[in-house]
């Protein structure tokens, strides 16, 4: 049987801000290395058939290693210099999947997704061809252009993304399409190259979790040690 959903996890970055050395998604929390809970959380959902990873240059064999022992994992490949080049390679090795297939695209960087949020995410796609997971803003998020404040939108209409971004494959390989056309792209997340160069595609938001935090900074990374303590064995 045809796999109807696949998994990328996009570990292809080097972790600039956090400054460890090493990619960030290769640091262990909870004795893990962060790279194995994200590609883990979808190889034991069953939902997902198979799992690909892409892994930033010089670290393949490292994220092979961490990856064979997971059973629907079905390549781990090389990133590009940017998160946008990264996906575009995984959308080749996914050239031979049909339009119709649902494609999650996840931060390796976020370790604790549960599957109440890929459940969502996944439900959602039944109805629609692009999805996002926010979760509101506890702070108050303004526009500043120059130092000064030129907008405050109302906090209720606020959202901020996490991942995974669920899409129909034939809707995210246009978009991409489209976007590899325009000189001017700007790198941006997947939903972003949806809304920018796919307009009237709708962008439907499910409900993600204050534990599915990106590790990005040396705090998230105590924060995550936490975490991991309470993680379900
Ligand atoms: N990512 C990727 N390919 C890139 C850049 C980022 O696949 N060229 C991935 C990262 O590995 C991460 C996710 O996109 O899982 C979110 O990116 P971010 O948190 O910015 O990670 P890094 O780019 O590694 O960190 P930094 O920006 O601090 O360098
Ligand atoms: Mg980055």
């Amino acid at each position: 049987m045809a796999t109807r959903t696949v998994a990328v996890v996009l570990a292809g970055g080097t972790g600039e801000r956090m400054g460890a050395g090493r990619p960030k998604q290769l640091m262990d929390v909870g004795g893990r290395p962060i790279l194995a809970h994200a590609v883990g959380a979808f190889d034991a959902h069953p939902g997902i058939g198979e799992v690909v990873v892409v892994m930033a240059a010089g670290h393949l064999r490292a994220a092979a290693a961490i990856a064979a022992p997971f059973r629907k994992t079905a390549a781990v490949i090389e990133g590009g210099a940017t998160r946008t080049a990264s996906t575009v390679a995984a959308l080749r090795v996914l050239d031979e999947h049909p339009d119709d297939v649902r494609v999650l695209f996840h931060d390796a960087a976020r370790p604790f997704v549960g599957p109440p949020v890929i459940d969502r995410v996944l439900d959602a796609l039944d109805g629609c061809e692009a999805v996002a997971v926010g979760v509101p803003s506890s702070d108050t998020i303004v526009v500043v252009e120059d130092g000064v404040v030129v907008s405050m939108p109302p906090r209720e209409t606020l959202s901020r993304f996490q991942t995974p971004q669920g899409f129909r494959l034939g809707t995210i390989r246009k978009a991409y399409e489209l976007a590899l056309a325009d000189p001017a792209l700007r790198a941006t997340d997947d939903c972003g190259i949806v809304h920018r160069y796919l307009p009237g595609v709708p962008i439907r938001i499910v409900a993600g979790s204050e534990r599915n935090l990106k590790v990005t900074q040396p705090l998230d990374a105590v924060i995550a040690e936490h975490l991991a303590t309470e993680e379900a064995p």
